[in-house]
């Protein structure tokens, strides 16, 4: 039967005709299998002969098989290799091309220019809690503040702990997250969605904004002043650019200061750079006491300054947009447009 199979085998001369022979020996009907099937009506004496023999015949058969196999694909694959041919002369088809989003674009570009300056990227959660987005921030309940925030507030079932659950309505809640779960000196940027009910053609319901944070020994509001200087010069790539901070009021800040660049006008057309008028930019200030206190720090040791800007503002200044809506249309005309090649 052996050599019966073997030569079976040999000549076998397609992969169909092996699985035929592989079929006839060791499939199910096969003769292989019937000696096998012999073997559990044998003495003991008769199985220690003869149960060598028949696993070494089925050994021998299902290797023979296996490398015949092997030869067969070889062949068969040299044989495709030798007739099929590639036209590398035919024209590819015009795929369409997506482009990056001038969003993550900035996104982009601001986290490599702080990091340039040390600043690692944090993130927080967009559904936040009441505590995070407000109370940590030094905003309880009863401050008007909150009005101003045209906050989204999930339904009180959601709650989590007590807490009410709110779409975060700023990047600050990051603060908070970074402070209470490292240990300073912290120097993050965090950006991301942010959510507030107010729509027009300067507002959207969802936006980007980009937080910023340092907390160390001996912070001041010149740390604040160079690092917004530093950035919003690598920012708008010219060493002209003016900056005016205004004193004003956020309750996570003590003092707060707002920032103007000032622009120039070319053509009738605002230019950042120079100091014709003045356009704010971001909100900012010395991290106030209440909320270094509130991470469980203590504010006699540890000081330091934060700021938050609108991403998708950020994006229209340097690349001329005019209609905040667009970006958030999908329409792929103006993303062919605006959009930046990966
Ligand atoms: N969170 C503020 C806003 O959304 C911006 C801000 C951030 C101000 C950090 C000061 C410090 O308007």
């Amino acid at each position: 039967l052996q050599t019966e199979l073997m030569a079976a085998i040999d000549s076998a001369g397609t992969l169909e005709a092996l699985e035929a022979v592989r079929v006839s020996a060791l499939g199910k009907q096969g003769s292989v299998s019937a000696l096998l099937k012999t073997m559990g009506g044998m003495s003991p004496e008769e199985r220690q002969t003869q149960g060598p023999i028949i696993n070494g015949l089925r050994e021998s058969i299902t290797s023979a098989l296996a490398a015949k196999k092997a030869e067969l694909e070889t062949a068969d694959l040299n044989r495709r290799l030798a007739t099929e041919r590639v036209d590398m002369t035919l024209p590819a088809p015009d795929a369409p091309r997506g482009t990056i989003h001038p969003v993550s674009q900035v996104m982009d570009e601001l986290a490599e220019i702080f990091a340039d300056m040390g600043f690692a990227v944090a993130e927080g959660p967009e559904i936040e809690d009441d505590w995070h987005n407000f109370t940590a921030l030094n905003i309880p309940e009863t401050h008007p503040a909150r009005a101003m925030h045209d906050t989204f507030y999930f339904p009180d079932e959601m709650a989590r702990d007590g807490q009410k659950m709110v779409l975060r309505t700023h990047t600050s809640p990051v603060q908070i997250r970074t402070m209470t779960s490292q240990e300073p000196p912290i120097r993050i940027i965090a950006p991301g969605r942010v959510y507030r009910s107010d729509s027009d053609a300067t507002h959207t319901p969802m936006f980007h904004q980009i937080e910023g944070l340092v907390i160390d020994k001996g912070i001041h509001l010149g740390h604040l002043k160079w690092t917004l200087e530093t950035f919003l010069k690598a920012y708008f790539e010219r060493e002209d650019v003016v900056l005016r901070l205004r004193p004003s009021y956020f309750p996570f800040t003590e003092p707060s200061v707002e920032v103007d660049v000032g622009y120039s006008v070319i053509n009738g057309k605002r230019v950042i750079g120079g100091s014709e008028g003045w356009m704010e930019v971001l909100g900012s200030g010395m991290v106030h006491r209440k909320v270094i206190e509130a991470c469980g720090l203590d504010p006699d040791v540890w000081q330091g300054f934060a700021f938050g800007t609108g991403v998708d503002r950020l994006a229209m200044l340097k690349y001329g947009m005019d209609d905040l809506r667009a970006f958030f249309d999908g329409d792929n005309r103006w993303l062919q447009h605006y959009g930046f090649n990966a």
